[in-house]
């Protein structure tokens, strides 16, 4: 009996705690959001309308869809919908030029921002404008064409897995360049096809599963994690051996976030890193160096041997 009620005891302390748990997953102002949400959040919504005196029920745009379980997992999620959108979308219908509202950038917020200063956004933003989007397109391209304002999450900076993080980065340049109606939000000539511009790359797939867009089409340095100016298609890396090398290009660039933290815990090591995929032409391996080490000195000996009995011999 007495265990009974200290398990029961158990469990209510645990589903409350449970339910305290959640009622802080739900950020604070998820209330005022959630008004938003009755709308944005779900494929129709309704609304009392005063001309048919009745309640209608619509569908809802599904580019103005917002999935609020990515907006609550995300760099802004403690952000109001009116934080960065005019406080008169609470009204319903929108007002008419509210459309036309010019949204605010990531410098506006970020620039000179001590808490954010170790991104360096103001580099950032200098690569961004002589990237070949930037200088093409000008005012049109900005920093939310990569970065969706309702669910851009950091990756490359602590997600330790970086094959989550090779598909994120890709999935960010392939929402344009594999998807027609976004691509045409910037440009209106024909989109080329990804796939058939890299029919040189064998094994296509397994290449874009491990490594970055970005790696062969972005300039590094060493001011920014990731790297923001993308280059004309003429100066995209085609070697092979720039990553297929002991000195891998990829140390700069895919695994730079790895490679910073291992140097400081144990000095420089490739393989270290690399380890967890192993890469054709940047891995050593020890034992093996080891063992073709000791063939190449058996030959030698079994070459002295051999003179020497013919010497002999003689
Ligand atoms: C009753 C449903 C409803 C509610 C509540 C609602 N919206 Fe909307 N919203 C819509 C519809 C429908 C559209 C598309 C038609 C239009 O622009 O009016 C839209 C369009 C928008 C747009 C796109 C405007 C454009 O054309 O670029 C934004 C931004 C927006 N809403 C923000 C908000 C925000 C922020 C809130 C909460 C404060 C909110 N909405 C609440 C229904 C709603
Ligand atoms: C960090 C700033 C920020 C927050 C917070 C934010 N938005 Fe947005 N939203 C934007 C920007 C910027 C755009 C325009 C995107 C573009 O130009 O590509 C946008 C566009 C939209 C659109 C139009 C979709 C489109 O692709 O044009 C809707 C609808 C919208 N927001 C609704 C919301 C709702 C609802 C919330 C809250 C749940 C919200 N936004 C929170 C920045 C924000
Ligand atoms: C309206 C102001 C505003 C705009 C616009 C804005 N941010 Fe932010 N951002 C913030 C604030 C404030 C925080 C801190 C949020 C928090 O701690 O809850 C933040 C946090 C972040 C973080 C997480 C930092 C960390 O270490 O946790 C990243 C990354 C980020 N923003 C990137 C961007 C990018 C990229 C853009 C443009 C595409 C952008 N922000 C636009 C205000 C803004
Ligand atoms: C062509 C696409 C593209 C554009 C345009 C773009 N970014 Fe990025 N950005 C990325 C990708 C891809 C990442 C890597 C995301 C990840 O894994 O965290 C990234 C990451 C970032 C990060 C996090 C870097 C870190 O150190 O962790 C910041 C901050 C950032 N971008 C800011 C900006 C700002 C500011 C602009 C505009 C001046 C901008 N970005 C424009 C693609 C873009
Ligand atoms: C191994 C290096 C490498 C990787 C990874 C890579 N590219 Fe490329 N890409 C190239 C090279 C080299 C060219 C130039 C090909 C040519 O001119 O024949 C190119 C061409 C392009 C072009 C120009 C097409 C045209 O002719 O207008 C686009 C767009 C492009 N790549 C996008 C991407 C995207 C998006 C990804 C990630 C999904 C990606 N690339 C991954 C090396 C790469
Ligand atoms: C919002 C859409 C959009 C996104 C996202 C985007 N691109 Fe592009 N990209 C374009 C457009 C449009 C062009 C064509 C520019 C032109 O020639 O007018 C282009 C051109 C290119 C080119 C070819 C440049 C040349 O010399 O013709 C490369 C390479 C490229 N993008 C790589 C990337 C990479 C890598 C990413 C992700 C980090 C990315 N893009 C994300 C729209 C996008
Ligand atoms: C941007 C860096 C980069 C460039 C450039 C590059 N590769 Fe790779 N390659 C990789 C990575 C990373 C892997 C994946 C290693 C793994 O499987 O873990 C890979 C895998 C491979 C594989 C093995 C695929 C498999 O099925 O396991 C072959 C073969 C290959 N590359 C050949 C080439 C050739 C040939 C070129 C030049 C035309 C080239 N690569 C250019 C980075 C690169």
């Amino acid at each position: 009996m007495k265990k009974l009620f200290i398990f029961n005891l158990v469990l209510i302390l645990s589903i409350l705690s449970y339910a305290q748990d959640t009622s802080v997953d739900v950020v604070e102002h998820s209330e005022e959001n959630s008004k938003c949400f009755f709308c944005h959040g779900s494929p129709t919504y309704s609304y009392y309308n005063d001309v048919m005196e009745r309640t209608v029920t619509k569908r809802m745009n599904p580019y103005f869809l917002i999935d609020s379980v990515l907006y609550y997992d995300q760099n802004h999620k403690s952000f109001d919908c009116i934080d960065c959108h005019s406080y008169e979308f609470k009204e319903f219908p929108h007002g008419n030029t509210l459309r036309m509202e010019p949204m605010p950038q990531c410098l506006d917020c970020h620039e000179g921002d001590d808490a954010t200063a170790s991104y360096n956004f103001e580099k950032i933003n200098d690569e961004f404008l002589e990237s070949v989007h930037s200088a093409k397109h000008s005012e049109e391209f900005t920093c939310w064409m990569c970065h969706n304002p309702h669910s851009y999450k950091i990756n490359a900076r602590n997600n330790i897995n970086v094959k989550e993080t090779i598909i994120y980065d890709n999935n960010i340049c392939l929402s344009c360049h594999a998807d027609i109606n976004k691509y045409q939000l910037i440009s209106s000539n024909t989109k080329p096809n990804v796939i058939n511009k890299h029919d040189w790359l064998p094994n296509q797939l397994e290449h874009f599963a491990h490594v970055r867009c970005i790696e062969c089409h972005a300039h590094t340095s060493n001011d920014v994690m990731v790297a923001h100016q993308i280059q004309t298609k003429d100066m995209a890396v085609k070697k092979c051996v720039k990553c297929h090398s002991s000195n891998s290009m990829l140390m700069s660039s895919l695994y730079k976030f790895q490679a910073q933290e291992n140097r400081k815990k144990y000095g420089f090591f490739n393989s270290e890193i690399l380890s967890e995929s192993y890469m054709i032409g940047a891995n050593r391996n020890l034992y093996l160096n080891i063992l073709s080490a000791v063939i190449f000195g058996g030959i030698l000996l079994i070459i002295l041997i051999h003179a020497i009995l013919r010497i002999i011999l003689k």
